[in-house]
């Protein structure tokens, strides 16, 4: 695509939704709780927060580089910035792990759709995200409110709060740094391509803060809602992907028992808009793939697209079916839905983001960091030295150490 043609995210606001509507999904809401679940809670929940700030916003702010100064999707942005190198199968690694991801993630979208149908709901489903999402915050604020209030509440606070360091071990690492890749959709080139649509007035620093603050609050939120009642009504934290599912029901039961059309209209409205939140995530997986087919083969966009969809379905109904009639075939002792996620979030993505780590803080010229993150030298610099030490060493030797440590070797 030449660079005239691309349009950019229309006003400032418009560049942090974008951003946000792909990371705030599934990931928060789904994902979250049942990796703290698994993780045993509070000490998770440290660990992830160290890792979204010292892992997650050095390498958004990369990705906004690579994306916005190449003014090109993932697939061929390191070509723009290093032709002739093999930097390019960086671009191809976020391309296959998006697709990958896409595969068990509509899985689990599916889901939310069959609970909003057996509320018996079939349309009106289409809103605009940037209405709704604002609904679904409030509507998660009022869910967290009728968790606490239900009995024995306080167990599931406790779990979410008061650490116990003694369950922290590698695993707690390379999941609490996996969630973080996956929930801020790090690690494959999807906020790189969303910044290539950056205005030259949008603040890089600025945004991946916004984005990493509104993610994280979400996150955190959900846990408040999912803890409290799933150890209220005795579900074990530590349930798996099924966790939300099996805990909600729960909570609109319970917490309105007195008004039963109350927790029809609250569970209804909450999978719709958890639908959505999936949606925007879904399309920016999409798009990734969408777009390097696009260019790379020369295929039009609706035909990439249907292509997209089509390789998405059929990964979709294995890894659906690999949680039922197809349990049975396991590789490395996990189906083909948790070999998905396993591979995807806890090698691809944190490997892509190393490699970004590298790719911006030693192979790009420190300058062109320096003109983004300033936009041009306009904007006051005082973090880049900070940024830059992070992108450097941080960040690249805590994602090896984990890995290295999960291999056994430490
Ligand atoms: N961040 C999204 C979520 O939390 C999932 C996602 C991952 C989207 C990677 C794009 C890329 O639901």
């Amino acid at each position: 695509m030449q660079k005239s043609e691309r349009v950019n995210f229309g006003s400032k606001i418009g560049a942090v939704l974008a951003a946000a509507g792909s990371a705030v999904g599934l990931g928060n809401i789904w994902r979250f709780p049942y990796e703290t679940g698994n993780h045993g809670g509070a000490a998770f929940i440290l660990v992830y927060l160290a890792c979204v700030l010292m892992l997650g916003m050095p390498i958004m702010i990369a990705e906004f580089t690579v994306g916005r100064h190449s003014k090109a999707s993932t697939g061929r942005a390191y070509k723009v910035l290093a032709p002739g190198t093999h930097w390019k199968w960086l671009g191809y690694l976020g391309v296959l792990a998006g697709f990958l991801i896409l595969g068990y993630y509509s899985v689990v979208a599916g889901w939310t759709l069959e609970y909003i149908l057996e509320a018996g709901v079939n349309d009106g489903i289409e809103k605009s995200s940037k209405v709704l999402m604002p609904v679904l915050f409030i509507l998660i604020v009022v869910l967290v409110g009728c968790s606490l209030s239900l009995p024995n509440a306080e167990k599931g606070l406790e779990f979410l709060l008061k650490p116990d360091f003694s369950k922290v071990n590698g695993d707690v690492f390379l999941g609490a740094m996996g969630q973080a890749f996956f929930s801020l959709s790090l690690g494959m080139g999807c906020l790189s391509t969303y910044a290539s649509y950056f205005g030259k007035e949008t603040k890089l620093g600025n945004t991946a803060l916004s984005v990493g603050v509104i993610d994280t609050f979400v996150a955190v939120l959900a846990g408040l809602i999912i803890f409290p009642a799933a150890f209220s009504v005795g579900i074990q934290p530590d349930a798996g992907p099924s966790l939300i599912f099996i805990t909600l029901p729960n909570v609109f039961q319970q917490a309105f028992s007195g008004v039963p059309i109350l927790a029809y209209i609250f569970s209804v409205m909450f999978y719709v808009l958890l639908a959505l939140a999936a949606l925007t995530s879904t399309i920016s997986l999409h798009e990734v793939v969408t777009a390097f087919l696009h260019e790379e083969f020369n295929l039009t966009r609706g035909r990439a697209a249907r292509l997209v969809t089509f390789g998405c379905i059929i990964i979709g109904v294995i890894s659906s079916l690999s949680l039922g009639v197809m349990q049975k075939y396991t590789l490395f002792d996990k189906g083909f839905f948790d070999l998905l996620d396993f591979v995807t979030a806890k090698i691809m993505l944190p490997l892509g983001g190393l490699l970004v780590c590298i790719f911006v803080g030693w192979y790009l010229k420190r300058s062109v960091s320096y003109e983004e993150l300033t936009n041009g030298g306009k904007l006051k610099a005082g973090l880049f030295n900070l940024y830059i030490f992070l992108l450097r060493y941080v960040a690249p030797v805590a994602i090896i150490l984990i890995f290295i440590n999960e291999l056994g070797l430490i």
